[in-house]
């Protein structure tokens, strides 16, 4: 989508979400994902291509297609305002207004742990609170379609996990997710499938465990060393991939579960003392790493 800037941030995505399902949007800062999902939402109108939601075109629908779907969805936006002098139920109510068929205000801002503050002035509310509320206003509307645009950045491990519950029972009521995050975990845990963006391109798209196993990242062994020198034998080791040390702490990349055996062996034979030993399976977020690198974006 060229801007002033002719910045390309989509650049011929062509993807398709399932009914029913949490669909996953995983990508480096400045992928395109947020333009991407405002494309999805009728937000901002792509210069070209064609994107049909709930069996409407939303291009050449037009503005009328984009205002029903806004009707028949929820959308969390990434960078969520509010005034500072309105209530929390009051911003509630208003968003409410905006449909037919809203739901009750009070038990989803108590599902959310803002039942008690529903007399609070915006300003008031910490940083997890605020973004808790624009879930709220994103969940009022009885929708079929929810987009989330990272949906629990600033959000304490208790709200995290609240959060995946009640985004499970969404789905389970038939109800698509559409959600943006830069948590593997919660990409991981929570969507059936998920899209790796980068550079305004899918670069992957499947199920976490598919795009896991599609992938040889292998496994990785953890440890700490006091001398490190018998990680020069360890690197001669066919099943090993590569070794990283910082400070006595070595992460060994193996291609499989005989590179792991032979890392400990390795360790257990020789007479160096290793502390903290673990072992992990490779993560979805090993594989985005894996696809999008290591260097920090724009
Ligand atoms: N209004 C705009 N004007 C100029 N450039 C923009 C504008 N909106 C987005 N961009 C650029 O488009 C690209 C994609 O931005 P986008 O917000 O879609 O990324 P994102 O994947 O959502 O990133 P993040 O993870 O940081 O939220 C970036 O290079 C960004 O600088
Ligand atoms: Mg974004």
């Amino acid at each position: 989508m060229p801007n002033e800037q002719q910045v390309k941030a989509v650049d011929g995505i062509s993807l398709e979400v399932f009914e029913g399902e949490i669909f996953g949007i995983v990508g480096p800062n400045g992928a395109g994902k947020t333009t991407l999902v405002e494309c999805i939402e009728g937000l901002r109108i792509p210069d070209r291509g064609k994107i049909e939601v709930l069996g409407m075109d939303m291009i050449r629908g037009g503005e009328k297609t984009r205002r029903r779907l806004r009707r028949d969805s929820g959308i969390q936006l990434q960078a969520g305002r509010l005034p500072d002098r309105i209530k929390v139920l009051e911003a509630v109510d208003l968003f409410a207004s905006f449909y037919g068929r809203p739901v009750s205000p009070i038990p989803l801002l108590r599902s959310l742990g803002l039942g008690d503050k529903i007399n609070s002035y915006f300003e008031t509310l910490s940083g997890g609170q605020k973004q808790r509320l624009f879930i709220v206003l994103s969940l009022i509307n009885d929708g079929r379609l929810i987009f989330f645009d990272e949906l629990t950045t600033g959000l304490d491990p208790h709200a995290r996990r609240a959060i995946w519950d009640l985004v499970e029972e969404i789905r389970d009521k038939g109800k698509t997710v559409v959600l943006v995050t830069h948590f593997m975990e919660e990409a991981e845990r929570l969507c059936d499938r998920v899209a790796i963006v980068d550079q305004g391109n899918v670069i992957a798209l499947d199920t976490p465990a598919n795009l896991i196993k599609g992938l040889d990242v292998g496994v990785t062994v953890s440890f700490s060393l006091d001398d490190t020198s018998i990680l020069k034998r360890m690197a001669n080791i066919d099943a090993i991939k590569r070794i990283e040390e910082s400070g006595g702490k070595v992460v060994v990349y193996c291609s499989d579960k005989r590179g792991v055996a032979s890392v400990i062996n390795t360790l257990t034979e020789s007479d160096i003392g290793f502390s903290d030993l673990s072992i992990k399976d490779p993560a979805l977020e090993d594989i985005f790493i894996s696809l999008t690198g290591r260097e920090m974006r724009d």
